[in-house]
């Protein structure tokens, strides 16, 4: 054959494959968009179905005692996270904990810290033991989970887990869980009159904080005779290195002509916004008593002299 007619056999044999496809992928299964794949069966779907819904929706049939489950979880999970749950080494702690999650330093443990129990049956039925994942029968894992459950005083030990018991559980911090609702964003949408975008400039970009601004904040402190948590937590942040055009603390030229405005004045603009500062500091949550203390404490760096 010359080296054309090569050519074109090669091509009319792609073509015929590539129009042939979808026949194919008809024949072996609905043919997806593309003409290619074929669907999944029921039972292919099922094997990757497996999530379980905090209201229980998807626990499978079967049941498991705390009773059996004892000497399961000794057996296949107490080697990493102990027999009460307490964890060996760095494996985590699945029990215990309980009212730590305001301290500095909160154990979230199942108990303490999970708002839906399903998880726990999820996680252990997709996950553990960790060396050996979704070795275990839904009884074992039904079993284990209803153990771990009294691990953590959730349960009586007389309680049996199955999809209907399942429902009983109350998991203490499930209120700690909710949806936020507060607004992405305070502005709303500009529908007419708008700005023309080529108009709208950002007049500074934000510099860090350095370390130099801050000890300088630290200096100040132990002179002075006013709180400055406030500051500390909500201000600091963008007046101690005058971040975006923010009047530096302690910098009386830049304060002076801020001052002449009166007290009043400053804590109308620090609590309801002013430029680009947000209102309070972008921190809500401050009361306007927590502002005025902050800003005394701004005003007192340069007043001192
Ligand atoms: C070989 C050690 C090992 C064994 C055995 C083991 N786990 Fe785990 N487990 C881990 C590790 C490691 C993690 C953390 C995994 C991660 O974060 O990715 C974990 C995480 C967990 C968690 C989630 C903890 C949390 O708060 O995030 C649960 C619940 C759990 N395991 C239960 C079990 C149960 C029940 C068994 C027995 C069926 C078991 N584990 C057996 C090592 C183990
Ligand atoms: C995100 C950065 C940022 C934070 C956080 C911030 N500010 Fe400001 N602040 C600014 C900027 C920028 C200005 C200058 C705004 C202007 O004059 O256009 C300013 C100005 C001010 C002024 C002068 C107001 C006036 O009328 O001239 C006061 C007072 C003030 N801030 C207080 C505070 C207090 C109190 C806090 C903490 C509760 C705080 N700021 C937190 C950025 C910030």
């Amino acid at each position: 054959m010359s080296r054309l007619a090569n050519r074109i056999f090669v091509v009319s044999l792609l073509v015929a494959f590539m129009s042939a496809l979808p026949a194919w992928a008809d024949s072996h299964g609905k043919a997806g968009q593309y003409g290619i794949g074929k669907a999944a069966t029921a039972e292919e779907i099922a094997g990757w179905d497996i999530d379980i819904r905090p209201d229980g929706k998807g626990l499978p049939p079967g049941s498991g005692s705390v009773e059996d489950g004892e000497m399961m979880y000794e057996e296949k999970c107490a080697s990493c996270h102990g027999s009460f749950g307490e964890g060996v080494g760095r494996y985590p702690v699945l029990s215990g904990g309980e009212g730590s999650l305001t301290e500095p330093r909160p154990e979230k443990t199942v108990g303490s810290y999970w708002p839906y129990a399903s998880t726990l049956w999820d996680y252990i039925h997709r996950a553990m033991p960790f060396t050996q994942p979704q070795s275990m029968s839904d009884d074992e894992v039904y079993a284990i989970t209803a153990y771990v459950l009294y691990l953590n005083d959730l349960v009586e030990d007389d309680f049996v887990l199955t999809a209907e018991t399942f429902t009983s559980i109350e998991m203490p911090n499930q209120d700690g869980f909710f949806l936020d609702d507060r607004p992405d964003t305070e502005n709303t949408t500009c529908m007419e009159d708008c700005k023309d975008p080529a108009s709208v400039k950002i007049l500074s970009e934000p510099t860090m904080v350095t370390l130099a601004a801050q000890e300088d904040v630290a200096v100040t402190e132990e002179t002075s005779s006013v709180d400055d948590k406030v500051y500390r937590q909500a201000c600091q942040m963008c007046h101690a290195a005058g971040v975006a055009g923010a009047p530096m603390t302690g910098d009386k030229a830049a304060w002076a002509p801020r001052l002449e405005q009166g007290r009043e004045k400053l804590l109308t603009g620090a609590i309801e916004g002013i430029g680009i500062m947000p209102a309070k500091g972008g921190q809500k949550q401050l009361s306007d008593q927590e502002v005025a203390t902050a800003l005394d404490y701004m005003i007192e760096q340069v007043k001192q002299d």
